[in-house]
């Protein structure tokens, strides 16, 4: 194809604005998938279609005849939109020239919107707002465009109102991309320089690595260079995505597509590395990514201790589809042998897990998730503690900073009130307000990451009936009176259980999770003593009474497979417990810390 008759484009929006069904229209209205009925094409994962999100990005090609007559290739990178998954939404730009911003009419602009939307103008991507929904009884076009305009100051004029869903729009839509978003640059004739922005492994090719070629060509047999690590490799195939992967003769400059390599790890296809060509390489690598960050570390033990060697197996292979999963052993005083692992967010770390047992057959105890501490000691040494079991004595601390997060909160003006409330009791430090529109404000705070883990978006959901949306960035660790806080059962400390919590919330929060851990921990054989203790100091206690569920009293007479029966079901029952000593908890438990705040 002719390079100027070449579109790349992404879809960016809130969460369910309507991305992966606007998707789903353009490639029904260009052909690529032919009498299928089916629902978000480019949502391929179980989870994905379960929860209705698009967790990893996904491309097309597409071929559009415009109204011109010219036939031109469309290709779409569709992105998710949770926060989690932001820096997907980045690597998805660098492939573009220009973006379509969707805009719920009934909704307008969110947080997320926001967020997506400087993304792409940084990329000086070519944006056209979408204002879709416009089939709903409250679909409300002028202010969304005035919203789009005051928020994230775009020229709305020539916004495009659609339905993803009932089809209004689409060809609008596809006529302003052909006509808006520029053809991709680059030198035909040029070294090879293509970009990954994303890669994902098989089974049998290895590593795909998802590209996009800035300058030159390459096809299969070429000999290739990945420009960060030096590692060269040979071309078996490339294609372009289909969608599915649909192997080509080669990708020519403004391509997007896929190289396979028998690359064996998505180590070697380093998302954000430039491929060149081994024997003619390019001078300079293209520019890379943003590095994603790990957030959130939690620990993650097998609840049989058998099957340790199957997770580490399991999180191996996992890994090599999620290049953003950080992981190492590690050794819990109650939980035994497993694993602390890093991930971008709570829903990373949610889907992480949840692919974990279903893929893997593993059940999973997870410890509470934690951000990670910086500390000076008086020794003068730095240490990063992101497991709050491994938290030194305080005598030997000479300073503790955590991170701290720069948070935008979009709610209508009758709940600003409610949303500071909620910022300020979570040690919030306020920085500014706006007001896109008369009924909407946009308010700015600094919020430690710590303090969101613990249910701050559903608090701030309830707190704003759902009306608020959420966007946060990782900005800079500020110094904190950060304490820890121990839980004893029956007076033994419980490694798992502590957390680390600012020294004025120590006592309620203490309080809190001891009444927590009372109702979730099952009554046992024996009396159960818990106590929360900073130090030697114990800040809160209650008890567990005992209780022995008999499962075969009812049973009397001889039918002994009716008693297996019960007792196998009570077993069922037990899984996802772990025995620490003689105690027995639920998974709820080490969660308990979530739930405190
Ligand atoms: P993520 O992938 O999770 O970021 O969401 P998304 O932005 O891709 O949204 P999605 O396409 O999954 O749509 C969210 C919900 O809005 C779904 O229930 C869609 O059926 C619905 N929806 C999308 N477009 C329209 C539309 O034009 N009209 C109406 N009424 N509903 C729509």
């Amino acid at each position: 194809m002719d390079q100027s008759r070449i579109r790349n484009f992404c879809i960016i929006a809130h969460i369910d604005h309507g991305k992966s069904t606007l998707a789903d229209r353009l490639i029904e209205r260009c052909g690529a998938i032919r009498g299928t009925a089916q629902e978000q094409m480019l949502d391929s994962m179980d989870i994905e279609r379960e929860r209705g999100i698009t967790i990893k990005m996904a491309a097309v090609r597409l071929l559009y005849t415009a109204k011109d007559g010219e036939t031109y290739q469309l290709n779409l990178i569709d992105t998710p939109g949770h926060v989690d998954f932001t820096y997907e939404v980045s690597r998805a730009l660098f492939a573009c020239e220009g973006a379509l911003l969707v805009v719920d009419a009934s909704q307008g602009v969110e947080a997320q919107t926001i967020a997506n939307a400087s993304m792409a103008m940084n990329q000086n991507l070519e944006i056209i707002p979408v204002i879709n929904k416009i089939d709903l009884p409250h679909a409300d076009i002028a202010r969304a465009k005035e919203e789009i305009e005051n928020a994230v100051a775009i020229d709305a004029t020539d916004a495009i109102p659609c339905s993803a869903k009932s089809g209004i729009g689409i060809d609008d839509i596809l006529e302003a991309i052909v006509a808006r978003i520029p053809a991709p640059g680059g030198d035909p004739n040029g070294r090879l320089r293509a970009l990954i922005y994303d890669s994902h492994f098989d089974a049998y090719q290895g590593a795909v690595a998802y590209v996009r070629v800035k300058d030159g060509r390459v096809k299969k047999g070429d000999r290739i260079m990945m420009m960060a690590t030096g590692n060269k490799f040979d071309v078996d195939s490339t294609g372009h995505f289909g969608p599915g992967l649909t192997v080509n003769k080669g990708l020519d400059t403004g391509d997007v597509g896929f190289i396979t390599a028998a690359m064996k790890s998505i180590g070697d296809a380093r998302v954000g590395d430039t491929v060149t060509n081994a024997d003619d390489p390019a001078d300079v690598a293209l520019p890379g990514y943003r590095k994603a960050l790990s957030m959130v570390f939690c620990g993650l033990y097998p609840s049989d201790g058998d099957q340790y060697v199957s997770l580490r197996d399991a999180i191996d292979k996992l890994k090599l589809n999620d290049a953003s999963l950080d992981f190492e052993p590690e050794t819990s005083a109650a939980l035994g042998f497993g694993f602390r692992c890093g991930f971008l967010g709570l829903l990373h770390m949610e889907i992480a897990r949840e692919r974990l047992e279903r893929e893997f057959a593993l059940d999973l105890i997870l410890t509470a998730p934690s951000v990670d501490y910086r500390l000076t000691m008086k020794n003068g040494e730095e240490i990063h503690i992101a497991n709050p079991a491994d938290w030194p004595d305080p005598n030997d601390i000479a300073s503790v900073e955590e991170p701290m997060v720069t948070a935008t909160i979009m709610v209508p003006q009758e709940y600003v009130g409610a949303c500071m409330t909620l910022c300020q009791e979570r040690r919030g430090i306020y920085v500014k307000t706006e007001y896109p529109t008369p009924q909407r404000v946009i308010l700015h705070y600094v919020l430690p990451l710590g303090e969101i883990l613990l249910d701050f978006f559903d608090k701030l959901k309830s707190s704003t009936r759902g009306y608020a949306s959420f966007d946060y960035d990782l900005s800079d660790y500020a110094l904190s009176n950060l304490v820890k806080v121990d839980i004893l059962l029956n007076g033994d400390p419980v490694d798992a259980l502590s957390f680390i919590v600012h020294k004025d919330f120590a006592y309620n929060r203490g309080r809190a999770m001891v009444e927590r851990l009372r109702q979730v921990v099952p009554r046992q054989q024996y009396e159960v003593r818990v106590q929360a203790a900073i130090g030697a100091k114990v800040i809160a206690a209650d008890t567990i009474k005992p209780f022995r569920k008999n499962v075969i009293a009812k049973c009397y007479g001889g039918d002994i497979t009716r008693k297996r029966k019960l007792l196998e079901k009570q077993k069922e029952g037990k899984k996802r417990m772990k025995q620490i000593g003689s105690i027995e908890l639920p998974q709820e438990a080490f969660l308990s810390v979530l739930k405190v705040a």
